[in-house]
């Protein structure tokens, strides 16, 4: 009887593991000193480790740094309630970059793991950047409508008053004085002009195919040209990238855009193995831009290793007239994501001090149905 009970003690176990194995959060056990008794495979890949070689050890060895996981740990065993963080930021030892995860610790007693705590942990990236995203979205669709508005607003008081500057310069006798006329006259002018790149190119993309390699050539070489010396421009290609659909003049203002930005960034920058700019390319799979979801994007990197993008500008970086340079007029981010957005794709943007990629994302839905 006794024998009878422990098999099928020893069932469900084996069938819990199963389950646990299956689901894709990754489940770890601490005991009361937080070594570790369990992770299923998930945890096991999140973290890039085996369970058999990690039993027993301590939790801290996953990660770069644990604070902010033991904090969760703390709540939850000081109250013996479970507990839960949104968007915590990990770096698991044996992974490359941060992750963000979402994470609820529970406390667990079983006889076989007295005062242990049980740690789920689920991926939030994919959630953070479809957030991001959709917030994105909404600033370039509201600053679209907004610089319509504004455009119309200052145009037609500019054309009044060149006009009457025009007039005024004719009834001027004193020639010097018209100095001031011309100022008026070339200054109305600087602002109409100004408010035309806001408004971007009038017609819609002008689509043929095009090998998106040719054109990071050209651009390559505009930036070549353009920079100081002692800027290293690296290329990264990815070659299966099949040639996509595009409105050529357009894309490559939107890349020259950014690429000018790297250039701008890397001026004041003294990094410590010199200064360099990286394009590169990979052809993405299952992308999400928005709402839609596309079988192939391609993907089009600008990164370099200059100071990074200023902390207070972030949340507003793609709404025109922001900038961080003295003589910025903050249009071209603001430009190139229009630009972009015309085809269906969206530029993002990821930097810290010393990295700062920037990401033009292009759907190749166009090219396979020959739209
Ligand atoms: N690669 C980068 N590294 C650091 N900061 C950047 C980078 N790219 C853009 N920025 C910041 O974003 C700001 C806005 O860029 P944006 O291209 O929209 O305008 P701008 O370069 O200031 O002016 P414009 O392009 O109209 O001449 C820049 O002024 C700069 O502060
Ligand atoms: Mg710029």
């Amino acid at each position: 009887m006794a024998a009878q009970v422990s098999t099928r003690h020893a069932h469900t176990m084996a069938d819990s593991t199963r389950i646990l194995d299956s689901l894709s959060t990754s489940v770890l056990i601490v005991d009361r000193h937080s070594s570790l008794l369990y992770l299923n495979v998930a945890a096991e890949t999140l973290f890039g480790v085996s369970r058999n070689q990690m039993r027993g050890r301590p939790l801290a060895e996953l990660l770069v740094d644990a604070t902010a996981l033991n904090a969760v740990i703390e709540r939850a065993t000081e109250t013996w309630r479970p507990f839960s963080r949104r968007e915590l930021t990990i770096r698991p030892v044996n992974a490359d970059g941060d992750l963000i995860v979402d994470c609820t610790v529970a406390p667990f007693d079983e006889p076989s793991a007295p005062s242990a705590v049980l740690i789920e942990i689920t991926d939030a990236t994919q959630h953070q950047r479809i957030t991001r995203e959709t917030a994105l979205l909404t600033q370039i669709g509201g600053s679209r409508a907004m610089i319509r508005q504004l455009a119309h607003e200052i145009k037609n008081p500019l054309g009044g008053l060149r006009g009457a500057a025009q007039l005024l310069a004719r009834q001027l006798a004193d020639a010097s004085m018209r100095e001031y006329t011309s100022v008026i006259i070339s200054e109305a002018d600087r602002l109409v002009a100004l408010v035309d790149t806001l408004l971007g190119p009038v017609h819609s993309p002008r689509k043929e195919s095009v090998n998106i390699h040719e054109l990071l050539q050209h651009v390559g070489h505009l930036l070549a040209a353009d920079s100081q010396s002692g800027v290293t421009i690296e290329r990264d290609y990815d070659p299966s990238l099949p040639p996509l659909r595009l409105d050529r003049n357009q894309i490559i203002q939107a890349m020259l855009n950014l690429g000018r930005n790297a250039l701008q960034a890397l001026e004041q920058a003294s990094p410590p193995r010199g200064k360099r700019i990286i394009l590169r390319t990979r052809a993405l799979t299952n992308v999400n831009i928005g709402a839609r979801r596309h079988r192939v994007v391609a993907s089009v990197q600008f990164e370099d290793n200059g100071p990074g993008v200023p902390e207070h500008l972030r949340d507003t970086l793609f709404y025109p007239l922001v900038t961080g340079r003295a003589d910025g007029t903050g249009l071209g981010l603001a430009v190139a994501q229009d630009l972009v957005s015309r085809h269906d794709g969206l530029i993002e943007f990821d930097s810290r001090p010393g990295q700062t990629i920037f990401t033009i994302l292009l759907p190749l839905h166009a090219a396979n149905t020959g739209q």
